[in-house]
């Protein structure tokens, strides 16, 4: 069955970024785990250092689960609304627990995932600055976690006049990225 893994990187539950995975998720074969960044046990990378030398990571939490589905699944969709031209902060700290994958090319030269995913970005923003950074740094997430068919940034930049979900574009980008992951 297929598997999609997404990350939520907003704070807010009826907002803008989740009213755009609830659509992806209406349409999506098979099974979805969504991680929400602001409401979840996932603790930020200390450096610690011990992936220099061993498989996973020792800080024992929620992102335990995150590495097994990240293992298994097909499709990886991040989706954040835009703070400050960047992806969430908090949705960075979880990004961080993706370092043990850097770290197993880096230091233990092994490949740590075996299965190529496909990808997907969704950002929302205000309507200032621009969608090029969050998309960089979501997409350096997603090629840490083996995935490198990565469709083109799917936005919404002018929610603060109208709400993400009344954006015909994003609605567009929104069904392109369901028959990419199912296909
Ligand atoms: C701390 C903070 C920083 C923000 N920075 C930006 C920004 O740099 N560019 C932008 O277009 N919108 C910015 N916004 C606006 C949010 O991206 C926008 O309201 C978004 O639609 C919220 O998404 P959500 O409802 O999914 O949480 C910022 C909002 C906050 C709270």
């Amino acid at each position: 069955m297929m598997k999609t893994l997404i990350f939520n990187g907003s704070p807010r539950k009826k907002g803008d970024t989740v009213s755009l995975i609830n659509k992806v998720i209406e349409n999506l074969n098979g099974e979805y785990k969504i991680i929400n960044a602001y409401d979840c046990d996932i603790n930020p990378c200390i450096d610690c250092r011990y992936c220099w030398d061993n498989t996973g990571c020792c800080i024992n939490d929620e992102m335990q689960e995150v590495y097994t589905y990240i293992q298994e699944c097909d499709n990886i969709l991040i989706a954040s609304p835009i703070y400050f031209s960047e992806l969430t902060g908090t949705l960075l700290n979880v990004g961080s627990r993706l370092q043990t994958y850097f770290c197993a090319k880096k230091f233990r030269k092994e490949k740590s995932i075996a299965k190529v995913k496909k990808g997907a970005v969704i950002v929302v923003g205000g309507g200032d600055g621009n969608v090029n950074k969050a998309y960089d740094t979501a997409c350096c997430l997603l090629r840490h976690m083996n995935t490198f068919d990565i469709l083109p940034v799917v936005f919404s930049h002018n929610t603060d006049n109208k709400p993400a979900i009344e954006d015909e574009i994003a609605l567009l980008g929104v069904k392109d990225i369901i028959s990419f992951f199912n296909e």
